[in-house]
């Protein structure tokens, strides 16, 4: 089986290809365009190894991403990259729209054109599946209150919503035309290769350096946190074995 990863440079991205080559014993293809944010550090450990390919290309770029379709030939999308930092997006929402809508929504063509082209075997076989938050739910009261799968949308962010918009997208080309897609709304991600100016490195490394410890308001906001390297199994398990238009 071979996986077109998006974002693959990412801080989870890089955690599913790892988990992808060395532990599933998959082929991948990684389609990064290496903003600030990718760090191919990260995947020092499968970069030489045979069933790794790397290419930098933006995912708006639809007819690059049609060429390495074609070229790859991929059994299943997963679709990582995008602009993720809600502090970012706040300064400067227009790389959100643009990555997060309109390169799902090029990603999303481009596939479907590739999609249709299979023999009815791989074309039953392949899987969209979408990487996305669940801060597109909006926000949590108190510690007792969950998401689930059927809480309405509520983004609050230029990130969220860039996130919703996406969703909304991935849904549509699944209900509208048919193509096999998945989604999953994580919570937030912590552990190895986290991005230095997130919340667990940033305090861990004011603290090595005996920096102040940046809270904001009285401390009392609550924040759910998946292990980075649990989440990219989980993933895995989702795009190998979810079920078509589900969303989790
Ligand atoms: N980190 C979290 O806690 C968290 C939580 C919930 C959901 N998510 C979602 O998971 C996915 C991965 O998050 P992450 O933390 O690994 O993000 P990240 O910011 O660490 O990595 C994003 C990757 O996408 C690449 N990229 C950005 N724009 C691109 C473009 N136009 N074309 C191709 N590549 C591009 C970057 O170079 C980078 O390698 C995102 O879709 C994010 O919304 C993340």
């Amino acid at each position: 089986m071979k996986i077109m990863v998006t974002g693959g440079a990412g801080f989870i991205g890089s955690a599913v290809v790892r988990h992808l080559i060395h532990d599933k014993g998959l082929c991948v293809v990684n389609v990064d365009k290496l903003t600030y944010a990718g760090n191919l550090d990260s995947l020092a450990t499968v970069a030489n190894h045979p069933h790794y390919a790397f290419e930098q290309v933006d995912v708006v770029d639809r007819d690059r991403i049609t060429a390495l379709l074609a070229q790859y030939r991929p059994d299943a999308i997963m679709h990582l990259a995008a602009e993720s930092h809600v502090d970012r997006s706040i300064d400067g929402p227009g790389a959100f729209i643009q990555t997060n809508i309109v390169g799902t929504y090029a990603l999303l063509e481009a596939v479907r054109g590739y999609w249709n082209e299979l023999t009815d075997e791989r074309k039953n076989a392949f899987r969209f599946h979408h990487i996305s938050t669940d801060e597109v739910y909006g926000d949590l009261h108190g510690t007792d209150d969950l998401f689930t799968e059927t809480t309405p949308y509520a983004p609050s962010s230029p990130y969220s919503a860039s996130k919703a918009a996406s969703d909304h997208l991935v849904r549509a080309w699944q209900r509208t035309y048919g193509l096999p897609t998945l989604i999953t709304n994580c919570s937030n991600n912590y552990g190895p290769f986290h991005f230095p100016e997130k919340l667990i490195p940033h305090m861990i490394l004011n603290a090595l350096h005996g920096k102040p410890l940046p809270v904001y308001g009285d401390g009392q906001q609550v924040r759910d946190w998946l292990y980075v390297e649990d989440h990219a199994r989980a993933l895995v398990e989702v795009v190998t074995r979810g079920k078509i238009g589900e969303t989790g």
